[in-house]
């Protein structure tokens, strides 16, 4: 994928909105994760696949005007909005390269920190997106990146037509050339890129009928059923049954959801 309208999920205000609700359920994974990093505040960093910069703000916020931080994304609509959030702020340590991991040309051994969230696992080269980001990171320097694992969605009471949910999603990444195990390869391909790992920590959120977490998911799926039906993954009658057996949960307040494995993964350049 080298064209951000080839993106399986889409660049459109939507879609912005559907990110920024994501970052308010799964913002707080990912601060932990930046704990553990113990980042510094005259940090070079770079957010690969940067989307509306919403990650990148909170690292702004974190590390202050000493640092300096790249938003590395295909799509313009995205790095837009983020220049004129970044403006309204008053920011004038952040960067905005268009492009991608795989062709943009990234300064070499620059950056002191990489991270990527929920972007590996959409393309159909891992490695040469890897490669591409470990290229411009400094010996010494952290790359850190959040992916599925995708196990652990599920949805009780079960029984019902949501059950085939997991494997329909799965092949749904398929068919946009991603790997819904992506975060499973990371280790393996860190090795071979001379990376030395630091950390490998699994995330589930789970909640009730009402939680943000199980509307995080009704926001994908009220969207991306229909369109799995529409690429084939599944037929009309069972993407229905699947929307369905949902919106029934949605109703039951004895349901409890429980969302994918988002992995952190971070390593070292030797
Ligand atoms: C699911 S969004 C995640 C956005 C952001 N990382 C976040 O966590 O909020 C994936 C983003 O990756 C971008 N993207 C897709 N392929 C890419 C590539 N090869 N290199 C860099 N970014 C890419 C898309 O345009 C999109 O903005």
């Amino acid at each position: 994928m080298t064209q951000s309208q080839d993106y399986l999920l889409g660049v459109n205000r939507q879609e912005l909105e559907r990110l920024q609700f994501q970052q308010s359920v799964w913002g707080h994974v990912t601060e932990k994760f930046f704990d553990r990093l113990h980042l510094q505040s005259n940090w070079k960093c770079l957010d690969a696949g940067a989307g509306p910069g919403l990650v990148a703000m909170d690292l702004r916020e974190r590390l202050g005007k000493g640092c300096e931080i790249t938003a590395l994304e295909p799509s313009e609509f995205y790095l837009k909005w983020f220049q004129a959030e970044s403006e309204k702020r008053g920011w004038t340590n952040i960067r905005f390269i268009q492009g991608t991991a795989e062709t943009a040309d990234l300064p070499s051994q620059y950056y002191d920190f990489i991270f990527s969230r929920w972007v590996i696992g959409f393309v159909p080269d891992p490695e040469k997106f890897l490669a591409g980001l470990i290229r411009s990171l400094r010996p010494g320097g952290i790359i850190a990146l959040q992916d599925y694992i995708y196990e652990g969605l599920s949805l009780f009471p079960s029984g019902g037509a949501f059950d085939r949910m997991p494997d329909a999603v799965r092949a749904y990444w398929r068919t946009g050339g991603g790997d819904p195990y992506i975060a499973s390869r990371i280790p393996m391909m860190f090795k071979k890129h001379g990376i030395q790992q630091i950390d490998f920590t699994p995330n589930c959120l789970a909640g009730g009928n009402t939680s943000n977490v199980m509307e995080w998911a009704h926001r994908f799926f009220i969207t991306h059923t229909q369109m799995m039906v529409d690429k084939g993954v599944m037929t009309q009658r069972e993407g229905d049954a699947m929307l369905n057996d949902w919106l029934a949960h949605r109703d039951n307040t004895d349901t409890l959801f429980l969302s994918p494995i988002v992995v952190d993964v971070s390593g070292k350049r030797l």
